[in-house]
């Protein structure tokens, strides 16, 4: 006899007559297979764990939790593919406040976050095949593009001798090693490692450029989140600008101004890239954001100047947290870093319990609730022995996590 059917009782099975035509699987490019920015990953994985009652702090995204207040929500069309011209002249007028230095306004390019300006710069200014050098550890992101794009990328290994940066002997090794470069990639303050390239460094680079036609592309987007001794002759970080006017600067609203989501960055040109790269955006993305464009009229002030450097007065309070803890977290080698929020360390003696980086980090969060980034991220290789804590959630989070790792480690 047939069982009395309930309304989700299983349906026959029905045979589908064959398609006409063979489907395809759907194959991805060559060009797609680059890897995941695990941050952005992990981030997933914290918010699983919180919608599941773990308590987790997180030391792993590298934004400030105090952020401006968004206003209404207004219709808002679009804007030129460079950004509004208000916005534009502002940004100039940053150049003059913190770097004295002048910048024509017709060439900042206002962009989708600094990430949407990684991406028309480098379709701008290289070609697929061209070698691009960056330094490594590095930000995950430059790489991926960049391989993405069909450019090849050449890594320059950097240690505590350089300040995990690259010196002009280092990229003079590289060529000689890969051939000539078409690009090279700097940033100062870095991530992971905070580390910072201080003028005379910077124009070195500048000139090893200039002398080979290569063009330089500086990541200035940790500018102001800095902890410069008294008296230092450029407290914000000295801008490429400064020693190299046909350089390409690239920043941001994310960092400084804590405004992560509104996704708005730019980028100032060479006025030979400017009209390329205004095609460019115009296809790619249109017009940035134009909400985003209206609130970041209002970055520039002495009274937005005053509150963003007081978060950065926090940051500096829960970077000396960390380094007061060093000894007691008994680890290895830290990077030397003088800004942006993020302590980058060997773990040293604590590999010995563990395989590598990706092991510390995922047995701290499965059993001690505390996210941290694996340094594999930053560097495929050296970066299975070290980590990125990110202090930029702020004193409480990171003496709670300070905390808890010591109790982890502890327990063995
Ligand atoms: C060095 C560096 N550059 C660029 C970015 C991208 O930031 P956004 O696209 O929000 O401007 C980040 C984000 O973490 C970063 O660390």
């Amino acid at each position: 006899m047939a069982k009395p059917g309930g309304p989700f009782k299983t349906p026959p099975s029905r045979t589908l007559p064959a398609p006409a035509v063979a489907v395809q699987a759907m194959t991805a490019s060559k060009r797609s297979h680059i890897p995941a920015f695990e941050v952005m990953r992990i981030t997933d994985e914290i918010a699983n764990r919180r919608a599941d009652g773990h308590d987790v702090v997180s030391l792993c995204a590298g934004e400030p939790s105090a952020r401006p207040v968004p206003g209404s929500i207004k219709p808002a069309g679009y804007t030129g593919p460079l950004g509004t011209m208000p916005l534009r002249e502002a940004i100039a007028g940053h150049y003059r406040d913190w770097y004295d230095l002048d910048v024509d306004p017709t060439t900042v390019a206002v962009t989708t976050g600094s990430s949407g300006a990684f991406q028309l710069v480098f379709l701008a200014a290289f070609d697929p095949g061209d070698r691009v050098a960056l330094a490594s550890p590095g930000y995950p992101a430059y790489r991926n593009i960049l391989t993405a794009l069909g450019v090849q990328v050449v890594e320059i290994p950097t240690g505590p001798e350089t300040r995990y940066q690259p010196t002009p002997e280092l990229l003079d090794q590289a060529v000689q090693q890969h051939g000539s470069l078409a690009g090279l990639i700097i940033a100062s303050p870095a991530n992971p490692t905070g580390t910072m390239l201080q003028r005379e460094e910077l124009a070195r680079l500048a000139l090893w450029c200039r002398a080979r036609g290569v063009p330089l592309i500086s990541d200035e987007i940790y500018h102001g989140i800095t902890f410069p001794e008294p008296g230092s002759p450029d407290p914000r970080g000295t801008s490429v600008l400064s020693v190299e006017p046909e350089a390409i600067v690239i920043n941001s609203f994310s960092k400084y101004w804590g405004m992560t989501g509104w996704r708005l960055g730019w980028a100032i040109l060479p006025e030979d890239l400017v009209a390329p790269l205004e095609a460019l955006a115009s296809n790619f993305a249109l017009s940035p954001p134009a909400p985003a464009q209206e609130l970041a009229l209002t970055a520039f002030t002495p009274e937005t100047y005053a509150e963003r450097d007081q978060i950065v007065e926090g940051f500096a309070r829960a970077r000396a947290l960390i380094l007061d803890a060093a000894p007691q977290l008994n680890w290895g080698t830290a990077a030397p870093s003088d800004g942006a929020f993020y302590y980058y360390s060997e773990l040293g003696p604590q590999l010995a319990r563990f395989e590598n980086s990706v092991d510390y980090a995922r047995a701290l969060l499965e059993r001690a609730n505390v996210a941290i980034v694996p340094g594999v991220d930053f560097d495929p290789v050296a970066g299975k022995q070290a980590v990125r804590l990110s202090y930029a959630a702020g004193e409480a989070a990171v003496a709670e996590a300070l905390d808890r790792i010591i109790r982890f480690q502890n327990a063995g």
